[in-house]
């Protein structure tokens, strides 16, 4: 496997040859024009391919409503003229917040959420904005294993996995079948609300280990919700259920779903039971067959977990450590699985995830996924917090600026991890590198430090 290489391509050209040099293949088309055409996703119109991901700012206050950082963060989305724009992670109970400022979706935050929602509606129609109004998608989350309503970890965990740490601790905090069936319920209750308030979707979140995400791949839990793919999809087609009976036609249902864990069986979902280096979506497909079959039409494929293999789902360049992988080749694998499961589900609208690495360039490789087939939409995280008009570039001058674009350097997740609101350190310093140098004052360094990627 070909070791890890900053970034370094000053052309077009240069990428090519690195590419053929590695054996990759990457869908590209110099001509982006073709992200300019709309895509219907049931009743409703997305003007253009290009998507903002969920991206938590970690800037709720306490009791889970937006701040007036949360506003600004989605001003700044709404004006650059993606044509979908994906909400983050919104909890749908307190005990499943990452983070003691993750929003949260309850009765005592509707009112602040809803605003939230109209002003960012108003920015895109308005004087800076784009005069398109994008689609929408809320990401409703439980965080399972990862949970941190308070300064202090609380982990709800689906299954134990001694890859993830103390087996012993987990026993302790698996979730109850009682429970699990109870918390669907609060999804649906999430889902009115968001319905409510006017998104045009809500995502049932389901990638990067979190509580659903863990679900998929619970093969050693007992019970209706572990073991067979059947009971280990169940919570996740449960829900779907539960929400298009309560309110059908009212809101449409969109995944965020791992096609990809990069752990291994039997704790990991999409991989081989082999050798969890290697993809295997053979359940991945079965599933989104099912959620097609039942009428999702919108899923974002992303991979990995941020607490363990990082880099497999967000291809990482300049900060102080060293990935073991090829950015290139976590590339090529997300665009892949996209690709595969585009192919199973030619009625859903796949969104692509692990372009921002990509700089400029990420444009033509947008474009190359849209013309050929590989997926239908192309979805921005980090640039986002960089270069939230990258959207209006590509639009306009059918290309993405250097100098704006995310380096992939971490310093937003770092932000995150020191227990910060985050942005972008770099093309946002303003408000963002203050944060961050008081937050890193002190602490020691990880200069040489190599994360474990176990690919
Ligand atoms: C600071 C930060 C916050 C994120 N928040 C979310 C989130 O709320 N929901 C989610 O599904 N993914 C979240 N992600 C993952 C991104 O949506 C995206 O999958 C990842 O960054 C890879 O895409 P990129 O290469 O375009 O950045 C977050 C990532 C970062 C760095
Ligand atoms: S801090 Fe900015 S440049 Fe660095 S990874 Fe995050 S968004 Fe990209």
């Amino acid at each position: 496997m070909e070791a890890y290489r900053r970034f370094k391509f000053d052309s077009f050209e240069d990428l090519k040859k690195e590419l053929s040099r590695l054996g990759i293949e990457l869908p590209l088309a110099e001509d982006t024009g073709m992200l300019q055409q709309p895509l219907r996703i049931g009743k409703n119109s997305v003007s253009n391919r290009l998507v903002i991901h969920p991206m938590e700012g970690c800037d709720g206050d306490s009791r889970g409503r937006p701040t007036e950082l949360t506003h600004r963060r989605y001003r700044r989305f709404a004006t650059g003229g993606a044509g979908l724009l994906w909400f983050e992670a919104t909890a749908v109970v307190e005990q499943g917040r990452a983070n003691p400022r993750q929003l949260l979706i309850t009765g005592d935050t509707i009112k602040e959420l809803a605003a939230l929602f109209q002003e960012t509606l108003d920015a895109a129609v308005g004087k800076n904005g784009t005069g398109g109004k994008p689609y929408t998608v809320v990401q409703l989350t439980h965080s399972g294993r990862h949970s941190r309503p308070v300064s202090k970890a609380q982990p709800i965990i689906a299954a134990v996995n001694p890859y993830l740490g103390d087996e012993k601790q987990a026993a302790g905090n698996i979730i109850t079948d009682a429970q699990l069936e109870a918390l669907e319920d609060k999804y649906v209750e999430a889902a009115v609300m968001a319905a409510q308030i006017g998104f045009n979707a809500v995502d049932i979140k389901s990638c990067h280990g979190y509580l659903i995400s863990e679900l998929l791949s619970a093969h050693t839990r007992q019970g209706p919700y572990g073991g067979s793919f059947e009971n280990r999809t169940r919570f996740l087609l449960n829900i779907v259920d539960k929400v298009y009976k309560k309110l059908s036609g009212k809101i449409d249902i969109a995944v965020r779903m791992n096609g990809y864990d990069g752990m291994p069986y039997p704790y990991g979902w999409g991989v081989s039971r082999e050798d969890h280096r290697r993809v295997d979506l053979s359940e991945p497909i079965r599933l989104v067959e099912q959620l097609q079959q039942k009428g999702v039409r919108l899923i974002n494929v992303s991979a990995g977990s941020p607490y363990y293999n990082p880099h497999v789902g967000r291809p990482y360049d300049s900060g102080p450590y060293i990935p073991r992988e090829n950015q290139l080749y976590a590339i090529e694998r997300m665009l892949n699985i996209a690709r595969k499961i585009q192919a199973a589900v030619p009625q859903t609208a796949i969104v692509a995830t692990g372009l921002s690495w990509l700089r400029e360039f990420a444009a033509a490789v947008a474009a190359g996924g849209v013309a050929g087939g590989w997926f239908q939409l192309a979805g921005f995280g980090r640039q986002s917090f960089a270069y939230p008009d990258f959207a209006q570039d590509i639009i306009n001058t059918g290309k993405m600026q250097r100098q704006k674009c995310c380096i992939a350097c971490g310093k937003c997740t770092e932000l995150m991890r020191l227990d910060g609101v985050t942005g972008c350190v770099i093309r946002d310093a303003e408000v963002y590198r203050p944060i961050y140098k008081k937050l890193k004052a002190g602490k020691p360094s990880m200069v040489g430090k190599e994360v474990a990627d176990h690919v």
